[in-house]
């Protein structure tokens, strides 16, 4: 079944569960991290199969430098082979690639790929992928009001529309469902300027594990939902 009706234009996903998964099975947590990419790949092929135009991914938040050293260094370095690796498929199929959170704090050789990327598919016209690397919803929304305060604009003149255009995400619509997985019911500083009205989707599901049907779960979930914007 193919979903036509009432599809969302933008799906964010909080990968979580990585590092549960890996404990299950006495592995180390690195290998969670591992296995998550082949469900970002799940996610990328069900997205252009069900056409959904935006999909985000949580993939490093401001806080996740809390974590060990060596496994925030693993993170990364997962991230620039995985995106030297897959830049060319990615581009092959129309997927415009991009990237919000704080850049200058993240491993040179990651900010190149990550511009590679970028420039080879911005012109591309199918999936736009966003992942969040370093990426905090307050700090862009700091961010937005320092811009705006370097600009001197008029604080009359300031209107919720205008407002977006100064956030890093300025690109993206609001995201229509954010999914969370690995049983946790919150939102950890992801996207909450955008979130205002979106739809949440919980599941017990690990990251790891989250396959194409658990997508189309997603879908069929969204349909049920009626959406009001505050209306009736
Ligand atoms: C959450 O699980 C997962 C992460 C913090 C990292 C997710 C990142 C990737 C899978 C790599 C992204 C790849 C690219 C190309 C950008 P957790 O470690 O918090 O799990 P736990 O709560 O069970 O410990």
């Amino acid at each position: 079944m193919k979903p036509e009706a009432e599809k969302p234009a933008h799906i964010a996903f909080i990968m979580d569960g990585n590092g549960r998964w890996a404990s299950q099975r006495g592995l180390p947590r690195v290998m969670g991290h591992r296995q998550g990419l082949k469900a970002i790949r799940a996610v990328v092929e069900a997205a252009r199969e069900y056409e959904i135009p935006f999909i985000t991914l949580y993939s490093f938040s401001s806080e996740n430098w809390k974590r060990p050293r060596s496994e925030v260094q693993f993170l990364f370095s997962l991230m620039r082979e995985r995106l030297k690796r897959e830049a060319a498929e990615l581009h092959r199929h129309q997927v415009r690639v991009k990237f919000i959170g704080f850049r200058p704090a993240l491993p040179d050789s990651l900010q190149r790929i990550m511009k590679e990327v970028e420039t080879l598919t911005e012109k591309n016209t199918g999936l736009t992928l966003t992942f969040a690397i370093n990426y905090g919803g307050r700090q862009e929304i700091l961010e937005a009001v320092q811009k705006i305060l370097k600009e001197g604009r008029p604080a009359g003149g300031l209107t919720e529309a205008t407002f977006r255009c100064y956030l890093q995400s300025s690109f993206l619509p609001d995201p229509d469902i954010i999914v969370r997985t690995a049983g946790e019911q919150r939102l950890s500083n992801f996207l909450i300027w955008q979130a205002s009205y979106a739809e949440f989707y919980f599941t017990e599901k690990l990251w790891p594990d989250f396959d194409q049907k658990d997508f189309l779960a997603v879908l069929k979930e969204y349909r049920r939902r009626r959406r009001k914007f505050g209306g009736l």
